[in-house]
């Protein structure tokens, strides 16, 4: 068998918990890679919603082991309380099925003070991060002064590897931003404290995926935030600090390609974004409203992780085009296909505008980017509410049509069509 993974194309909140969760049934491992409680994953089933950050979206699937990976970045009180939520549930998040990475870095409360207080200094110029401590982390990380979850059980090293952290940031905290420091003695009690929890969960990532792929298994991995987000490949530097693309699966879980089947893209019908920077297809006023929804849904389009309402605008496919190249995409499945339904003309992004040329890639320069203006063809809408469909022969014709457009100006194959929440909303395509 195979490592599959699933990546967002857009970005981020493209519908990945749910694929993941449809795709989990089959899978005997499914694993993050990338990113950490930034993320916000959503599976409905029958109508009970669940909302994940850290721990893979497989976990529903009682079979399945979950792992979160190497280069994931966790914080382990997020990951507890989600660990004790899911209990709750009776989900069983136990050692025997819930494995975490020796290798992956843990946040601290000291990254979170950093990532809010470089925030404020950035003012009208903020990135409009989750404030989760993700991009100190990870800085950390890169810096060589990380701290590994391995040090889980090692209680007097993690003791001071947590003094040594917590002094350094607060003198940066104090000195450079002028906020409060924090107690080193009661952070490295609460990390004691954690670390008797969650060291039974530690795992050599990379042997472990090495044993289940040489044994035949199954492994799905699954990303966080979007090809659009990505450190390099995104629209920096309004990004996310690690590489949610299928370079980063293989770097953040430690195999090689040769192990690689499928390459699923998780393309929304229209287009969304959390957080500043370059949009190009954006919408405002009351076209924006229609697709963002007014929250009365669980799936209407405000953050998962934060609640903000999320910025939205038609299909851009220059950016799917760029996830194509980024990632080797085998197939796309497009989500939130109904929510297009009522909508009589649907304009589609082709290409953008640059100087009077006609381009099909992002500019790497914001400035030139900001320069692009969408180049749209216009589809005709369909009226019919398709939250039912379940077969491509029952879609209609209009609806049918967009999803071809897709395939035939990316020359990447659908493979699945969301049109709701719900673990049994899709329809599998075959001969598109
Ligand atoms: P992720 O971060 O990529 O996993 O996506 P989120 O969970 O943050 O946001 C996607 C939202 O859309 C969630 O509320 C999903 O339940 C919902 N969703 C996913 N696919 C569909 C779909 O096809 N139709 C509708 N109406 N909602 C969907
Ligand atoms: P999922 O996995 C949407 C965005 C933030 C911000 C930027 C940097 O649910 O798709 P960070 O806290 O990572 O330093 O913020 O990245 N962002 C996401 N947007 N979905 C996500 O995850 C995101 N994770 C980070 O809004 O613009
Ligand atoms: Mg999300």
């Amino acid at each position: 068998m195979s490592l599959d993974m699933i990546i967002g194309t857009q970005w981020g909140d493209e519908g990945k918990g749910h694929i993941t969760d449809l795709l989990a049934a089959k899978a005997d491992i499914i694993a993050r890679f990338s990113g950490g409680d930034n993320a916000g994953h959503t599976i409905t089933i029958a109508g009970e919603v669940f909302k994940l950050h850290l721990i893979p979206s497989g976990i529903i699937h009682p079979g399945v082991t979950c792992l979160i990976g190497s280069g994931v970045v966790v914080n382990p009180a997020v990951m507890l309380r989600e660990m004790a939520g899911l209990a709750q549930r009776g989900v069983d998040v136990g050692p025997g099925r819930l494995k975490l990475s020796r290798k992956a870095h843990l946040i601290t409360p000291a990254h979170i003070a950093l990532d809010k207080a470089r925030e404020k200094e950035r003012g009208a110029g903020a990135i409009g991060t989750t404030q989760r401590g993700i991009g100190p982390a990870y800085t950390d990380k890169v810096a060589r002064s990380g701290l590994r979850a391995g040090l889980l059980d090692k209680p007097e090293e993690l003791a001071e590897a947590i003094y040594a952290h917590i002094n350094e940031k607060n003198r940066i905290l104090t000195e450079l931003y002028g906020e409060e420091p924090l107690d080193a003695t009661a952070v490295s009690a609460d990390y004691a404290h954690y670390a008797q929890q969650l060291a039974p969960h530690l795992v050599e990532c990379g042997l472990m995926l090495d044993d289940a792929l040489q044994n035949g298994r199954f492994v799905l991995a699954e990303g966080a935030q979007g090809t659009l987000l990505d450190i390099d490949h995104g629209t920096y530097p309004f990004v996310t600090s690690s590489a949610p693309t299928a370079g980063g699966a293989l770097t953040g879980l430690g195999v090689g390609p040769k192990n690689v089947g499928r390459i699923i893209g998780v393309a929304k019908a229209f287009s969304s974004r959390v957080g500043s920077g370059p949009f190009i297809t954006e919408l405002d006023g009351e076209l924006a409203m229609r697709l963002r929804g007014t929250g009365a849904n669980p799936w209407d389009e405000y953050g998962t992780t934060t609640g903000r309402p999320r910025r939205v605008g038609w299909l851009d496919l220059n950016v799917l085009h760029h996830a194509r190249r980024v990632n080797s995409l085998t197939e796309f499945v497009v989500t939130k296909l109904d929510i297009l339904s009522g909508i009589a003309e649907i304009p589609v992004c082709v290409a953008y505008d640059l100087h009077g040329q006609r381009i099909n890639y992002l500019p790497s320069s914001l400035e030139e980017l900001a320069q692009c203006q969408p180049i749209y063809e216009t589809l005709p809408g369909w009226d019919e509410d398709i939250m039912q469909v379940r077969h491509l022969a029952d879609l209609p014709a209009n609806a049918r049509r967009y999803v071809e457009f897709i395939v035939e100006q990316t020359a990447v194959p659908v493979s699945h069509i969301s049109v709701g929440p719900g673990r049994e909303q899709f329809i599998p395509v075959t001969n598109l």
